[in-house]
């Protein structure tokens, strides 16, 4: 195979929605609405098949946003400064504030579109914690999948959907997005699409950092090994100022199989432990006074629970134990007649298997095959690999603009959810500072980021034009890992060892391990310093001269060699603001070792953008403006 056999499909669309996740479907709901008005034309493009896509592939057990208005359950303004909090005050409040005005509609058309949410016997939602309701939600994806694609058919021969092509490239010519290039990973295709708007929504980042599953396990991830810094890459080679690269989220989860903690610690109310049965949070409540007034608020931030925990394995206290049986006993245990406390003992067993069983399926096959039986065992726990997750508990994405009602100056530049770079619009994990949105949020924001978008399309009706000589440029280097491989493969008798290239996988396994070693991943306890970044940076420049070098030996593997391409420029874009930001913020989530504390001068967002016309990175404070 060599790029000779590859055809080029030109597509032209009003919008162009890139991913297939919760705010692309968000996305193509809405747009379909306001397209059909306009006659525009919406053409979404995912690497996957939507059905089974991105983050909540699998399914979820709870909808994590959800602010119950219409009971008077909270308000925005309670949502926003529950984000704040957990992310030690660096949040846009005004991006927050729009999600959650916005949020409970889109779950009341989960609902209607047949998703089963939990209800007790008024008929109210179960709510997990304060923000969460519980879900059977195994086919949330499909269900939201469903309804997107219906919107799309709705619009005729105006609404396209690619699946199974994955985009490696924005298209921008003077600081405007007009496309973006991909290819499809079952076709000999390269597809050049221009747009008069482009929403960038690929989600966020795995595999950048070594995983604690090697070997064996390896693929196994907390979050889903198919997103791999898409959105990212795209908004950053597309010349957007990003916001909070530093800003990776560190789950702790069951280990080894990376199972949901949220129902534990929220529904069941369950402790965890170290080994010698001590509440590390209760043991290490003190220490949460240096990170005030984050640390003293409640519920604590994400990154200082998990830095209770981290605290007692440095002391040689772990493992660090999930008290399932205890948490069962005491639910039980409140109830006096013997039969109902047998009927509601099964409820929970049943209720613990499920909520693996609905979103993370291996977590149930790790315990049936360890025979651990919660009801009657604790289980273990651990903090995972860093991620890139905007829309969890993390931040990273591109900075952009905010509503018009609610927004200072300085946050509103253009229609809601574009990006720095014109006609570019970003929404879920490619959007940062915004974080907690869940998938709730994503689609949401979705939803709101493609009204935005089609608006945009209303009043900017050129689309940019895509010369000959571009669209070839774009084909030979999207298509550089065939003609490589292709070249060389002969001249060794290993197909994956040859002094002419490197393999998209031993690409990974060399970032990963710069990332865990320099970068603060698992095997350095999430510890890092300005001298060990620099390195860490040395040794990223010469894996950007390998990139060229990268193999390809079919279109799997192509798709392969992009993803790595793309966990590169987010791993230097993390590298650099962690390195910029000279404070420790966040210490569950990294420790600056060179700066253990946290600084009130460094109450700020640390922003970069890639110069695209120089090549180099531009590091800049912004300001926190809160909403009054
Ligand atoms: P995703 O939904 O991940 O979608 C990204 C899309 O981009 C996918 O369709 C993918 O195929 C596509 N894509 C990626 N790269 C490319 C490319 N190069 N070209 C084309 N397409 C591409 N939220 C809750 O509300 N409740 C929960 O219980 C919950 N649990 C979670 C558990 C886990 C393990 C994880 C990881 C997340 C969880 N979330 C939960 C959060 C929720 O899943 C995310 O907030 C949401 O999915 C983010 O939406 P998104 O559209 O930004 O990304
Ligand atoms: S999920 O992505 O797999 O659903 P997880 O199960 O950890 O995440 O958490 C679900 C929700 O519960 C999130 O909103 C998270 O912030 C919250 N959460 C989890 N553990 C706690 C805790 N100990 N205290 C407060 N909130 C928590």
């Amino acid at each position: 195979m060599n790029s000779g056999d590859f055809k080029t499909i030109e597509i032209n669309t009003d919008l162009l929605i890139l991913g297939g996740g919760m705010a692309a479907c968000g996305a193509a709901y809405e747009a379909a609405f306001w397209a059909k008005k306009k006659n525009m034309k919406v053409t979404v493009v995912d690497k996957a098949a939507m059905e089974r896509s991105g983050a909540v592939a699998m399914g979820l057990s709870a909808i994590n946003l959800y602010l119950g208005l219409r009971n008077r359950k909270n308000t925005v303004r309670d949502y926003v400064n529950y984000v704040k909090n957990d992310l030690m005050g660096i949040t846009r409040d005004d991006l927050v504030a729009n999600i959650a005005r916005h949020v409970d509609s889109s779950v009341h058309l989960f609902e209607k579109w047949g998703l089963p949410i939990w209800k007790d016997n008024k008929g109210n939602y179960i709510n997990e914690g304060r923000w969460q309701i519980m879900i059977h939600g195994e086919s949330y994806k499909n269900i939201v999948a469903e309804a997107a694609k219906k919107a799309l058919k709705e619009l005729g021969n105006n609404g396209e959907y690619l699946e199974r092509v994955f985009i490696t490239e924005p298209i921008v010519v003077d600081n405007k997005c007009i496309g973006a290039a991909g290819f499809s990973i079952r076709e000999k295709k390269v597809y050049i699409f221009k747009a008069k708007a482009v929403l960038d929504a690929m989600g966020g980042a795995v595999h950048v950092f070594r995983p604690r599953s090697v070997g064996e396990g390896l693929g196994r991830s907390w979050y889903p090994p198919f997103n791999s810094g898409s959105s990212a890459y795209f908004a950053i080679k597309a010349g957007a100022e990003m916001t909070c690269q530093e800003v990776r989220f560190v789950p702790v989860r069951f280990k080894d199989a990376y199972g949901p903690v949220g129902a534990w610690f929220l529904l069941f109310k369950s402790k965890a432990t170290n080994a010698l049965g001590e509440d590390y949070m209760k043991k290490n409540a003190s220490e949460l006074k240096k990170w005030a007034p984050y640390g003293t608020s409640n519920p604590v931030p994400a990154n200082l629970r998990n830095y209770l925990m981290m605290m007692e394995l440095e002391k040689g206290n772990g493992p660090i134990y999930m008290k399932t049986n205890e948490a069962i006993k005491d639910l039980v245990g409140k109830i006096t007649d013997i039969k109902e406390a047998e009927k509601k003992m099964k409820e929970l067993e049943s209720e613990a298997w499920g909520d693996f069983l609905d979103m993370t399926v291996s977590q149930a096959l790790l315990w049936a095959s360890n025979n651990i039986e919660p009801e009657k065992q604790q289980s273990e726990i651990a903090a995972c690999e860093p991620y890139f997750i905007s829309s969890h508990s993390g931040a990273s994405g591109a900075w952009v603009s905010g509503p018009e009602d609610l927004s200072p100056d300085e946050y509103h530049w253009g229609n809601e959810n574009m990006t720095t770079v014109k006609g570019l619009f970003a929404a879920g994990d490619a959007s940062g500072a915004s974080s907690h949105k869940f998938s709730s949020g994503s689609f949401t924001e979705g939803r709101i980021a493609a009204k935005s978008a089609i608006a945009f399309c209303i009043n900017n009706t050129s689309s940019g034009n895509v010369d000959k000589d571009k669209i070839l440029e774009l084909k030979k280097s999207i298509l550089q890992p065939i003609d490589i491989f292709s070249r060389y493969k002969d001249y060794t008798n290993d197909k994956d060892v040859n002094p002419h290239f490197i393999k998209p996988k031993m690409f990974m396994f060399r970032l990963q391990k710069i990332m865990d070693e320099y970068a603060g991943g698992t095997g350095t306890g999430f510890k890092t310093s300005e001298a060990l970044l620099e390195k860490a940076l040395e040794f990223l420049q010469f894996m950007h001269e390998d990139s060229a070098k990268l193999a390809a030996s079919d279109l799997h593997e192509l798709m392969r060699c992009w993803e790595n391409v793309h966990r590169l420029w987010q791993a230097e874009a993390h590298i650099r603001s962690v390195l910029f930001r000279e404070e420790t913020r966040w210490p569950g989530y990294y420790f600056r070792t060179d700066f253990p504390e946290i600084k009130k001068d460094w109450k700020c967002f640390a922003n970069c953008r890639w110069n695209n016309e120089t090549g180099k990175w531009e590091m800049m404070k912004k300001e926190i403006i809160e909403l009054t």
